[in-house]
């Protein structure tokens, strides 16, 4: 793995993201917002984004205090113009959502969504002022035969492949083992870290030390408030990108708390 860049500096503010998925009606959503909000007031030290179903964006970003900041779940490939059904990521941003996630392996692998279509939804997620969610990770067959590393960095070297030094300021990486996802089965935490400290020593090379550091690095799957502390005290683990505990405020918020704590 050669030499590792340095762990970044501690000014940075950890990252606790929610991914609804396709879960929650209109009503559930807005009370679910505002649970979680309730429980934000001490907390300074943790960015905290929810990114609910896209239909209920606008009406989330009009109704949420403080600092919670919403994203979409993902955006389109394409601009403006007759493309039916497709929201792009100017119309996200319009909503009053703040980020987008892009690249999830869900889409990846059930809609299948090519590292290219990934390449174009990043840039012009950019292009509109989103900050993005960028989703890698690696199958349990790449895992088990040993390609995970090669898996990942070719993952983001084909999604960064234009993105400029200045752009990249808005990029956060988060690492989803698709083994991980949704199965109740976490990385351990050295694995977590080993994965993290690759992918910050990947961007060292790419963008420098110093953006390498700055950059936070989420981890997501099977994420709960039982692990989460001791995933975020690897150092370079920045937070984590949460799925089905993100559904009930009290786990996703006892999850917030950990981030939280740590120094
Ligand atoms: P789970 O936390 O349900 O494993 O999902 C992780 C995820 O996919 C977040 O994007």
């Amino acid at each position: 793995m050669g030499e590792l860049a340095p762990a970044k500096p501690k000014v940075m503010k950890n990252i606790v993201a929610g991914n609804w998925k396709s879960n929650k009606l209109m009503p559930e959503a807005l009370e679910l917002m505002n649970e979680v909000q309730a429980g934000l007031d001490s907390i300074q030290n943790t960015e905290v984004i929810i990114a609910p179903p896209s239909p209920y964006l606008a009406a989330l970003a009009e109704n949420k205090k403080g600092a919670l900041a919403i994203s979409a779940q993902q955006c389109s490939a394409t601009g403006m113009g007759a493309h039916t059904g497709e929201h792009t990521a100017e119309m996200l941003k319009s909503t009053g959502a703040e980020w987008v996630i892009i690249g999830h392996s869900e889409r990846r692998e059930r809609f299948g969504e090519s590292n290219e279509a990934v390449r174009s939804k990043l840039e012009l997620a950019l292009e509109a002022g989103l900050h993005v969610l960028l989703c890698c990770g690696e199958s349990l067959s790449n895992r088990e035969s040993g390609n995970h590393f090669d898996w990942v960095q070719s993952q983001l070297e084909d999604a960064l492949q234009n993105v400029s030094d200045q752009a990249f300021d808005q990029v956060v990486i988060a690492y989803e083992p698709i083994w991980a996802i949704g199965t109740g089965k976490t990385a351990s935490s050295d694995q977590a870290q080993e994965m993290h400290a690759f992918i910050r020593n990947w961007l060292s090379k790419r963008y420098g030390d110093v953006s390498a550091a700055a950059c936070r690095i989420l981890y997501g799957g099977s994420c709960k408030p039982s692990n989460a502390d001791e995933l975020f005290a690897q150092p370079d683990v920045n937070g984590g990108l949460i799925g089905g505990a993100s559904l009930n405020a009290e786990d996703f918020l006892a999850i917030v708390r950990a981030a939280e704590a740590q120094d």
